[in-house]
């Protein structure tokens, strides 16, 4: 039977049995300060080789955790920086992409520095990509990222410590090649969590901790963390993360939290983990959205009840589709209508018509006039990426297509979405913070 110290009244840690409910009772007892030793022991045990590439990140970045200028960067122009016209009311963040993060495409990282004081990484800090192999670590773009951030004076956000995605196979599998047992699984989880959060420990403003759980109904997804360490398993991430660094604010984040059922869900899951005593710091509501969809009044509605938990909002993942979405398409097997289906489904290919244009730019402006509406609870708007030619949109749903879902042309232009925003956020008249 596995032995915990368990967390007495008076404070103290006591051994015992260990609970019906391990992830409940690591939970607790993480909370308390008792770690279960066999978790942590066993976590060192199976990553003893890890501690040679998990030493502290190099930059000092208490300004990155602040947001507050580090360097002697010159302050961008008001007139014409996002992160400065909405520094009274939120963040403003972009990912970057792995070729972003070390300099290798001209001109964007100024822009990045003149418009964005939030950065997240677009992939190189998901399981996939940290911990390739089991206890292999590699934190060179996650630290390029990290040192980034201090020299923009820019928060740096974490994405993300579990995830269904982007997770090596390894991880789910045991010794013989069958599925992780619960222990195994858990232990992984824990020595991840501790490495990487403990490597980045002061320096990151915030961890989305729990990326994607939910399905569209509100109920949990089906996925291997779900399957092995069982339906509280982001109890046991959240109280991990907690540990791991107490002063990073504690994340979940997920797309499509417009639809009613989805938001429902995670209001749930938000109010479990409050009632286990676990901080959330904040709701990331993905807006992976459309020049039509979603309602903003299903938006407002989302804010309204996510704040009403008492945690921050925050629209992470921000950009705007103008093509037409590939399951309203017929697609027939004749070669030359399928030809013309894909022109259909392309069709700017050679750039972006005037009244698409203006309809992108009304868009953007009437949800930055939404957000800026709740920006008493909203803490950050993140892009998701910089200009258009970076976006994962171009990808999906269909491979190969020309979209223009952020606030950057390819070429780094920006777009008249950008001056409506500036104007927007002049007219709405708050005192400058940074
Ligand atoms: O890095 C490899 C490269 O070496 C290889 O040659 C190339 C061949 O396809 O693939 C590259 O990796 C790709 C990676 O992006 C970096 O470009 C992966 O195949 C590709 O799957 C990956 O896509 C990312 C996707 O998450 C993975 O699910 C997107 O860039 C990224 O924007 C996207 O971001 C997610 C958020 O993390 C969570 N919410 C949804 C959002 C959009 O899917």
């Amino acid at each position: 039977m596995t032995v915990f110290k368990r967390a007495a009244a008076d404070g103290h840690c006591r051994v015992g049995a260990g609970p019906r409910n391990l992830l409940l009772g690591l939970a607790a007892l993480l909370l308390s300060g008792c770690a279960p030793d066999h978790v942590l022991r066993s976590a060192s045990e199976v990553h003893a080789g890890s501690a040679a590439s998990s030493g502290s990140a190099a930059p000092a970045a208490n300004a990155v955790r602040s947001g507050k200028a580090a360097g002697a960067e010159p302050a961008p122009d008001p007139g014409n920086s996002l992160r400065q016209a909405f520094a009274p009311y939120f963040l403003l963040g972009t990912a970057l992409s792995a070729q972003q993060i070390a300099g290798q495409e001209r001109g964007t990282l100024p822009l990045v520095q003149q418009h964005f004081n939030s950065l997240t990484a677009e992939n190189v800090m998901k399981w996939q990509l940290l911990q390739p192999v089991e206890g292999q670590f590699d934190f060179s773009a996650a630290d390029a990222l990290l040192a980034l951030a201090e020299q923009q004076g820019s928060v740096l956000i974490g994405h993300t410590l579990l995830w269904h995605e982007q997770t090596p196979a390894w991880v789910f599998q045991g010794p013989d090649g069958g599925p992780a047992s619960r222990e195994l699984l858990l232990a992984r989880l824990t020595s991840h969590i501790q490495t990487v959060m403990g490597r980045y420990r002061g320096k990151i403003k915030g961890w989305d901790v729990v990326n994607e759980a939910l399905n569209e109904d509100g109920s949990l997804r089906d996925t291997p963390w779900r399957r092995i360490l069982g339906d509280d398993f982001y109890l046991t991430a959240f109280a991990l993360a907690q540990q791991a660094d107490p002063a990073a604010e504690l994340y979940y984040n997920d797309f499509n939290l417009f639809k009613p059922a989805k938001r429902q869900g995670a209001v749930r899951l938000v109010r479990q983990l409050q009632a286990a005593g676990l901080k959330v710091a904040g709701i990331g509501m993905q807006g992976h959205y459309g020049l039509d969809f979603p309602a903003l009044q299903e938006v407002e509605d989302s804010i309204r009840a996510f704040a009403a938990t008492g945690a921050q909002v925050m629209i992470t993942e921000l950009d705007i589709t103008v093509l037409p979405n590939p399951e309203q398409a017929q697609i027939g097997a004749d070669v030359s209508q399928k030809l013309a289906l894909q022109a259909r489904l392309n069709p700017y290919t050679a750039g972006l018509p005037a009244d698409v244009s203006q309809a992108l730019t009304e868009r953007y402006h009437a949800l930055f006039r939404l957000f800026l509406q709740y920006e008493a609870s909203i803490s950050r708007v993140t892009l998701w990426g910089v200009h258009d030619g970076q976006s994962w949109r171009n990808g999906f749903p269909m491979q190969g297509r020309t979209d223009y879902a952020l606030l950057f042309d390819r070429d780094l232009t920006p777009k008249p979405a950008v001056t409506a925003l500036l104007q927007l956020a002049a007219e709405s008249g708050g005192e400058r913070r940074e």
